[in-house]
């Protein structure tokens, strides 16, 4: 089996490539001469996971698996939501993005939030999409070293009290987002 992903994220691609069968040949947008990121500017995580794996499809021919992910914080309406990645600004900081979101819940009680990633998978049959969440809280501080992104602010219900950045990329992917979107993406291939 082959597929490429639409990500230049290498994190999401560790994430990924740890739940694939290790004999998967799994090839990446740089290995087509692609940099940078790929176009997504959909209203909804779908239409922007869509938008990278058609895109990838149609340039490629090889069927095409992209994640697009946001973080959705109750008392903030849903926001980031598709914003997740430019909450801050257009540079798409982490850093930027963990501090306006404390800043954010700075008097808030509820920190009541959830992670979804989407994954779109585009073949000659065309593109079908699959969702995975995991609700949370968000943690007054950052805290952890390990994963990315909001991480370290990302408390999971289920979990022992860690957020993501705390816990080891087994721990996490036995509770993530990502990991249940792509059981739902594996059992319906
Ligand atoms: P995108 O899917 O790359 O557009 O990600 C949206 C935003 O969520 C970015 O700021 C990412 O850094 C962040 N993000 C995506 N997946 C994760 C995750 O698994 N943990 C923490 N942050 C994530």
């Amino acid at each position: 089996m082959k597929l490429v992903l639409a990500t230049q994220n290498p994190h999401k691609v560790a994430e990924i490539r740890a739940v694939l069968p290790p004999d998967w040949e799994v090839l990446q947008p740089s290995d087509f001469g692609l940099s940078g990121e790929l176009r997504e500017d959909g209203a909804t995580m779908e239409a922007n996971a869509s938008q990278k794996a058609l895109f990838l499809w149609e340039l490629t021919g090889v069927p095409s698996l992209a994640d697009d992910s946001g973080l959705e914080v109750d008392v903030l309406g849903g926001a980031p939501g598709v914003d997740s990645a430019h909450f801050a600004g257009p540079e798409r900081s982490d850093s930027a993005n963990r501090s306006k979101l404390l800043d954010a819940l700075q008097d808030s009680v509820n920190r009541r939030a959830r992670f979804t990633t989407v994954l779109a998978w585009a073949t000659a049959e065309g593109v079908t999409c699959y969702r995975g969440t995991v609700e949370g809280n968000i943690g007054e501080c950052e805290r952890g070293t390990q994963g990315f992104g909001y991480d370290s602010l990302f408390v999971p219900l289920e979990g022992d009290g860690r957020s993501f950045a705390e816990m080891s990329p087994a721990e996490k992917t036995a509770l993530s987002h990502r990991s249940r979107a792509l059981a739902a993406w594996c059992a319906k291939r």
